[in-house]
């Protein structure tokens, strides 16, 4: 099995600029190294668990899923997928609840966090924590184990949810998978170096601080907008500008090559002018943006054409998660009566036969016995020069019964020996 990657990708709100640089491009990017299988997948069932307006969910998950398309996810070669498009994950996510310490859910960092806020306000602990939400890390779990990932690449705020994944997979494969390895101990990637992007003011681009530049939503001219309220100092054109720690020069450097990086410097020491800046920046962004904008703009006119991405993907990863699954539910018991039902009677039974037992003495002879069911001495052979002899009485004896010439002292009754034989016949 190549190695296998699985992101997933939070249905809620709209992408911007930031997510693009710091999570977009770098996944996709990943997902074109060879030897590696990219799995990404619209987390539509967590995102119910944080959200109660079903057109913002639909709609979110339908312009995320668009986002990485046009952002260039290339879904020949990656598998990706709404999770509610994957039964399976769901009855995963039960046998996984079976096994799962209500204590180490105790203290996942989002259900404390919701338990702290409570108490904080003078409220039950519980008072705004529903099911979904305390069980959202083995759902996250069931995510990544149906697929047998080996990284998933994630904020430090879902490192937690991963190390759960590991435990939880580690307790079923001891379980269950009598010394195999059902599942694989997925572990979490943080990229260190995850390019952050400057909002508009310089702090991190992000939604709460309303600083973000979009990054498809409302075209060419909201990108020019945004880009044009970018906090800048007070230079005017003509004066030499100190490019370091500016927020313009970031946000340059995320979507330019060593030499364009240089070359803006340069200009910026040499005079430049803010204005002139912007400009170039917007050409920049657009230049790469631009395109992708068209696509989105495609699929978001036209949802058969996404829907039906989404679909083959589903097929795709289904192909993995039925037979997957079917394995899981042998593993924990969860059976059809006709198949495997008698195993155990017959491996019991199995147990309960008569056995030769061929060896070797000190004395460099062979020899054989055959004991009864129980354990008790029934034939013991004479010395053997040869262990092939030995071997040959043996088979004799247990095709043609009791032989009354056999090389062997009688330690019970023929009847016993007889009927001892007689089930070597019988298998
Ligand atoms: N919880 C993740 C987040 O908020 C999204 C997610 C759901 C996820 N399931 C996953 C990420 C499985 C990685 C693997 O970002």
């Amino acid at each position: 099995m190549s190695h296998r990657v699985l992101t997933g990708i939070t249905t809620t709100g709209t992408l911007h600029l930031g997510n693009y640089v710091g999570a977009i491009r770098p996944a996709i990017a990943a997902s074109r190294a060879s030897g590696v299988e990219s799995f990404f997948f619209m987390a539509d069932f967590h995102a119910l668990i944080k959200c109660d307006d079903p057109d913002r969910l639909a709609h979110s998950s339908r312009s995320i899923a668009a986002t990485w398309i046009a952002a260039g996810l290339d879904t020949d070669r990656v598998t990706l997928y709404r999770q509610s498009d994957i039964p399976e994950i769901p009855e995963l996510t039960w046998l996984l609840t079976c096994v799962t310490a209500k204590g180490q859910m105790n203290r996942a960092h989002a259900y404390k966090a919701a338990v702290d806020a409570a108490t904080a306000a003078g409220e039950e602990p519980d008072a705004h924590v529903s099911m979904g939400l305390f069980s959202y890390p083995v759902l996250m779990a069931a995510d990544i184990l149906m697929f047998n990932a080996h990284k998933v690449p994630v904020g430090k705020d879902q490192v937690q949810h991963i190390e759960m994944a590991r435990d939880v997979a580690q307790r079923f494969n001891h379980l269950f998978g009598r010394g195999q390895e059902l599942f694989v101990l997925p572990e979490a990637v943080v990229d260190a170096e995850m390019e952050l992007l400057p909002g508009l003011d310089g702090r991190k681009m992000s939604k709460s601080y309303d600083n973000v530049i979009p990054l498809f939503e409302g075209g060419a001219q909201a990108l020019k907008d945004a880009i044009a309220r970018v906090v800048t100092d007070s230079k005017l054109p003509g004066e030499p500008k100190d490019p370091e720690g500016q927020t313009l020069v970031t946000l340059y450097d995320a979507f330019a090559t060593p030499e364009q990086r240089a070359a803006f410097r340069a200009a910026l020491r040499a005079g430049l002018g803010w204005g002139e800046a912007k400009q170039q920046l917007v050409a920049l962004i657009d230049g790469q943006i631009g395109p992708m904008r068209a696509r989105y703009a495609e699929l978001m006119a036209h949802p058969e054409q996404l829907e039906a991405i989404l679909q083959a993907g589903a097929v795709k990863a289904r192909a993995i998660a039925v037979p997957f699954l079917k394995t899981l539910r042998e593993a924990c018991g969860l059976r059809p009566y006709t198949a495997t039902a008698s195993t155990a009677a017959a491996k019991a039974e199995k147990v309960a036969q008569p056995v030769f037992k061929q060896y070797r003495e000190a004395d460099g002879k062979f020899y054989f016995k055959l004991l009864s069911a129980d354990g008790t001495l029934l034939l013991q052979s004479h010395a053997f020069e040869q262990g092939r002899d030995a071997g040959q009485w043996v088979a004799r004896l247990k095709r043609e019964g009791w032989v009354a010439d056999a090389p062997v002292q009688r330690e019970a009754s023929e009847a016993d020996v007889a009927a001892a034989l007689a089930a070597f016949q019988e298998a």
